[in-house]
């Protein structure tokens, strides 16, 4: 079978590997795709975003079956235009990609149906949203409604940075149209999680849950970034958790997304805190999460393509999806000045030598004769597997002090929080 998969991170390298492994995937091609990739995909220079390049792409080619996984092209509709090309697709329609596209959406879909998240009020005038503000002061949380790359939120830990928030997303317009409108909620305290699920909308399967680091610098310090690493399981999602969240939060969201005839089928990405109240929605995403997918992938035993058609075809409750029993572990090596100025073009040294340690899932990478250069923010993400969580960071850490480039960051301590006791 012909599969084409959308996007050019470390998440559609970690995809494009998995879909590889399959027997009956005869041919894959990616759109961009990176330096990477292209060792084990034919990258095709279409833009993720580019629904009509896309569909003209998958015709031309004869290609069977479409995995989208980057948000933009799902908001646009690039699944809805597949499928009415006639092309199969994995992945959320527009209306149902909505949920990750609008915040005052998702959030007004959780208070319709009494999903557990934080209290919340929306506002398009920038006055309003001021004097709400001064009327419930700091610590508060500030949202630009639409997509921002997963940089269009500020905890704010005075009202004076709250009010700078509002300011700088409603009229400086710092993330154009989707600071139109702003959620301000309350803030939440507790350890975070991220727990992946496939649905067909009649069943969840949940993947094995994760932890991302969001921040650039060690400690949690420094601008919010895509994600610096993550790892997988994370030991306080515990079976009695995963039962309690599956009846609390993700079968209510599935089904209120169908009683809202937005039916979604693809990966729903459940970004929870554990608050001293009991679990609760952040955020929720209509994808899979990066570098989240990049450790979850390393565990998948099932043949992906098996998954996601049977999410396709709405028969997810005759799939057994198994997982390894292990632990995986990501760290991702960036541009340093990501994610506000970096350069790029640098050669990239050590892939060989870090290739027989752990699996280098690129991101921000080009290829040329031969050679790799950096080519974006995130330029990898090192993920390696093991029988217990020391080792695959041990791991993950020793094939990434292989690699080198100028000027290149990464943080030290993913994973730490697997060792602290809660
Ligand atoms: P989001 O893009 O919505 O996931 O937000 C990015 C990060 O901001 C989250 O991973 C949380 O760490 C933090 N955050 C978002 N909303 C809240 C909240 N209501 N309370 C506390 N922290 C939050
Ligand atoms: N790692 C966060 C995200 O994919 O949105």
């Amino acid at each position: 079978m012909r599969v084409l998969v959308i996007g050019s991170g470390g998440r559609e390298h970690a995809v494009c590997a998995a879909l590889k492994k399959s027997p009956r995937v005869t041919e894959l091609l990616c759109a961009p795709g990176n330096g990477g990739i292209s060792e084990i995909a034919e990258c095709v220079p279409v833009k993720a975003t580019d629904i009509e390049g896309v569909v003209a792409l998958a015709k031309e080619r004869a290609v069977v079956y479409v995995v989208v996984t980057p948000d933009d092209p799902l908001a646009l509709g690039m699944v809805d235009a597949l499928e009415a090309a006639g092309i199969r697709a994995f992945g959320p329609r527009a209306n149902a990609a909505i949920i990750e596209a609008s915040k005052v959406f998702s959030k007004s879909l959780m208070k319709k149906y009494g999903i557990p998240t934080a209290q919340w009020e929306s506002f398009d005038d920038m006055e309003e949203a001021l004097a709400y503000l001064r009327k419930v002061g700091a610590p508060i949380v500030v949202k630009a409604d639409g997509l921002a790359l997963g940089k269009g939120v500020v905890v704010a830990e005075t009202l004076g940075e709250a009010e700078d928030a509002v300011r700088s997303m409603m009229l400086d317009k710092k993330f154009g149209q989707s600071g139109a409108r702003v959620v301000i909620e309350e803030r939440m305290t507790g350890p975070e999680l991220t727990v992946l699920c496939f649905t067909d909308g009649k069943t969840i399967v949940q993947m094995p849950s994760s932890r991302d680091h969001k921040r650039a610098y060690d400690d949690d310090k420094g601008p919010n970034t895509g994600g610096m690493g993550a790892f997988c399981p994370v030991a306080d999602y515990t079976p009695e958790l995963a039962e309690r969240c599956l009846h609390e939060i993700f079968v209510p969201t599935v089904e209120a997304m169908n009683a809202e005839g937005r039916k979604f089928k693809g990966v729903i990405y459940f970004g929870l805190m554990l608050t001293p109240d009991g679990p609760k929605v952040v955020e929720y995403n209509a994808r899979f999460g990066d570098p989240e997918t990049q450790p979850v992938l390393s565990l998948l035993e099932t043949d992906l393509l098996d998954v996601f058609e049977a999410v396709t075809d709405e028969r997810l409750a005759d799939i057994d999806v198994k997982w390894k029993d292990a632990f995986a572990c990501c760290v991702v090596i960036a541009s340093g000045g990501y994610p506000v100025a970096y350069k790029s073009g640098y050669e990239i040294h050590g892939l060989d030598e870090a290739g027989k340690l752990a699996t280098v899932f690129h991101a921000g990478t080009k290829a040329e004769n031969g050679k790799f250069y950096t080519n974006g923010g995130r330029v990898l993400g090192v993920t390696a597997v093991a029988g217990s969580m020391e080792e695959a960071v041990r791991t993950a850490y020793a094939a990434a002090d292989k690699i080198s480039f100028e000027n290149m960051h990464m943080r030290r301590d993913i994973a730490k929080s697997a060792f602290t006791v809660r």
